[in-house]
């Protein structure tokens, strides 16, 4: 059988990122950064100057991309990227070209590729519904706005960028309306899917429940 996957699927900044990582440092498991894909197809994108209008030529960009994780770092034609695709508008930019159908496609083989035994933990906006829909756990991870802007506000501060909370409130809600009315692999929980609220849950009270969730499954 295949190694098993737990998703986490659910808006920008609703912690999935830190939850994944948690959940997949408990159980020994290896993580799938989904966003951290498409995010690196944006900076390729605006690095080499290619159209981002141009659907067919960021599809090729997303086929070629040369990249690599190690640890924390995240490795972009062998340079350390992992703070520069944390950006806003590298985000903003990401969102744009996640909803062309080639350059999803384009990643798809790639994301597929990090389920290996003992298991994986996947986390972005369709891992349950098209990415791993045979998953045996599938969370959506929900958070209120405001706490998903602190939290993110927080998290550019740690990297060093600067961040207005107002500018972000803005730029997020209008990230998740694009990801949601998206035709290609919109934003939606999995039929399957089991919604956890995080908004006044800790991360670890977080990973708790993702973790009894996935003990219950037996
Ligand atoms: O999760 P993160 O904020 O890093 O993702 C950046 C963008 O990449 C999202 O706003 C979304 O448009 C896109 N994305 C996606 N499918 C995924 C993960 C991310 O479309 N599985």
């Amino acid at each position: 059988a295949a190694p098993p996957v737990i998703t986490i699927d659910g808006p920008t900044a609703s912690g999935k990122g830190t939850i994944a990582h948690r959940v997949a440092q408990a159980l020994g498991w290896s993580v799938l950064d989904s966003g951290a894909l498409y995010r690196l197809t944006a900076l390729a994108v605006q690095q080499n100057g290619t159209n981002p209008d141009d659907e067919m030529a960021v599809a090729r960009v997303a086929q070629e991309l040369d990249v690599a994780f190690q640890g924390e770092q995240v490795l972009l034609e062998g340079r350390d990227v992992a703070a520069l695709i944390r950006q806003e508008q590298v985000g903003n930019l990401a969102s744009r070209v996640a909803a062309y159908g080639p350059v999803r496609q384009a990643l798809l083989e790639r994301q597929r590729a990090f389920r290996m035994a003992p298991g994986l933990v996947a986390d972005g906006r369709d891992m349950g519904t098209v990415v791993f829909p045979d998953a045996p756990l599938k969370i959506f991870l929900v958070a209120d706005v405001r706490a998903r802007a602190e939290r993110r506000s927080k998290q550019l501060k740690e990297k060093g960028f600067s961040a207005n909370l107002a500018d972000l409130l803005e730029s997020m809600r209008a990230r998740d309306e694009r990801d949601r009315t998206r035709a290609n692999a919109p934003l939606v929980a999995a039929a399957d899917a089991r919604t956890v609220d995080s908004s006044s849950l800790t991360i670890d009270e977080t990973v708790r429940v993702v973790l009894d969730l996935w003990s219950s499954l037996g």
